[in-house]
Parts: structure tokens; sequence; C-alpha cells
């Protein structure tokens, strides 16, 4: 049956990009606060670096890794009470292993970053660095999901924003596994750091009171823990995506739904500004609630 109706973006990814499409990337991304660069690795490249991180997961969890990589939980076994350990997370993992290193410095990377905010820096050695997470519903003791936050409010006293996070999935997210859910645009309003928290976090000395990419208020309070936003989408990502996010953008990241579902990635974050050197986590507020 023939049709008049114009085409129809009904099925069509939304901000996801070819190697060849950094321009149309750099547009969506400056625009939008978000954006997914697709194809950067084949599939043996990103098994090696999926192997990487598991190895490095299991090193922590045999104590062989410096503590200050690990934090190392004991959580309930679902069926009988006893315990066992499991690691939701291998904190600063680029000085452990120069092909992950390598791969985050990768240099459509960090070429692209350069065009979005500059002279920038990885961030290693200071905060978490970054970070292997794997986030499974049935291990709630340190990761499941966070709600609504924009990434500068960790740090609103340090001068190192604008910023860039990176997220390469191991895992396609879904529903089942849990997912990014993005505002759209809203990187371009003054946000206020957050005087206001779940976490009873105090807000640093020094710290600026607004910050994004103009003067114009958020339309609407940032909610504090997983409200529904209005405008709010959904940044699925398939294996091996790269989902950059500004760091004034608005996100959470919803829970699995699955028993048993597992939502692995390696994230971390470009900065501008002068390189930190302060101790792993020190000065940073965490964010929003789990
Ligand atoms: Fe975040």
């Amino acid at each position: 049956m023939t049709t008049l109706l114009p085409p129809s973006t009904i099925g069509a990814e939304v901000g996801v990009f070819a190697p060849h499409q950094l321009d149309e990337l750099r547009d969506f991304y400056l625009r939008e606060g978000f954006a997914i660069l697709r194809g950067l690795w084949d599939e043996p490249e990103l098994a090696a670096l999926e192997a990487s991180c598991t190895r490095l997961q299991e090193q922590l969890l045999a104590g062989e890794l410096d503590e200050r990589h690990g934090t190392t939980t004991l959580v309930d076994d679902e069926d009988g009470g006893r315990t066992q350990e499991f690691a939701n997370y291998v904190v600063d993992v680029t000085p452990l292993d120069a092909g992950l290193r390598a791969a985050v410095l990768h240099p459509t990377i960090t070429a692209a970053v350069q065009r979005w905010i500059g002279p920038h820096w990885l961030r290693e050695e200071s905060g978490f660095g970054v970070v292997y997470q794997d986030a499974r519903p049935g291990r709630e003791s340190s990761y499941t999901r966070i709600g609504w936050h924009a990434d500068w409010q960790s740090a609103p006293h340090l001068d190192i924003w604008p910023s860039v996070a990176f997220t390469l999935h191991f895992d396609a997210t879904s529903p089942d596994n849990g997912f990014l859910r993005v505002v759209p645009g809203s990187h371009r309003w003054a946000t206020p750091a957050p005087f206001e928290n779940v976490n009873g976090a105090v807000v640093p000395d020094g710290s600026v009171p607004v910050a994004g990419y103009s003067s114009e208020p958020a339309p609407f309070p940032m909610p504090l823990r997983f409200e529904k936003v209005r405008g709010e989408v959904a940044a699925y990502a398939e294996r091996g995506d790269l989902l950059f996010h500004d760091a004034y953008l608005w996100h959470s990241a919803a829970r699995a739904t699955a028993d048993g579902a597992i939502r692995r990635h390696l994230r971390g974050g470009f900065y501008s500004g002068a390189p930190l050197h302060e101790a792993p986590g020190e000065h940073f507020v965490k964010n929003a609630a789990r």
C-alpha cells in the first residue's frame, strides 16, 4: 500500500552515531548533552577489554589489588543468609591495565572531547578514576540504580568543569538490566548545586550556587530521587557503545527489573581546568540514592 505520509522516525535510534559521523555526533552532543558513538571497537577488541575488566574484578576479590581499587562488600546470599564477597566496582583501573588505558584514550575520543570542551585531562589516580562497574539487582549493597543528579554537583567547589563523562557498555542496556535516563538539553540550564539532597551530604565551602551552559534557570527543581521528569528519555545502549554525557546533564539510572540481570560498563571522565591530585574520593559528594 502506498502512503503520502512523511517519513517516520519511529524505530530509528536517536543520538547514535558511527565513527565516520563525528560532526553529527558533535552537533547532537552539544545540543542535547549526550550522544552515543557506536562501532569504535570490533568484537574481539571488546572481548579483550571486557576480559581485562573481569580479570581485575577477580584480582580485587582475591585480595591481589591495593584496597584503594575496591569497594569489596559483603552481601547476603539469596538463599541462605550466609555471606559472600562481591565487587560491584573496580576503582581507578587505568593505572592497572595498559589496554584499558589506551582504549579510553583512543584518539577518536580525545579528539572529539577536545572539540567539545577544549584542553582536558582524563581523571586517573584522583577521585575514583576510570571505574569498572558491575550492577546486579540481586547484589544491592553497592550499586543497583542512582537518582537524579548532574555530575558537576559532586564537586561544585572545584574548577574542573565543564567535563565529559563516558561509559563503555559491555552489556546492552534495557528495562531488564537497567538503563540511563537523561533529560535532553538540561545541560543548558543553570542547575543549583545540591543544597537539598537525600543523602544529607554537605555542600562544600566555596561551591558555586548554580552551573550550566546558560544562565537560564531550570524550569522545575531536580527531583531528589527517581521521579519521572518532564522531557526525560531513555538512553539505551548496545554492547560496545560509548555513551558520552555532559557533566551538567540531568541523568539517573534505572534499576534492573529482571532477577539475575547484569549491567557492566567502564566509565570515567575528561575534565577541564587543572588536574587534581587529591586522594581517591576525597572532596567528592556522593550523588543521590541507590
Ligand atoms: Fe552521573
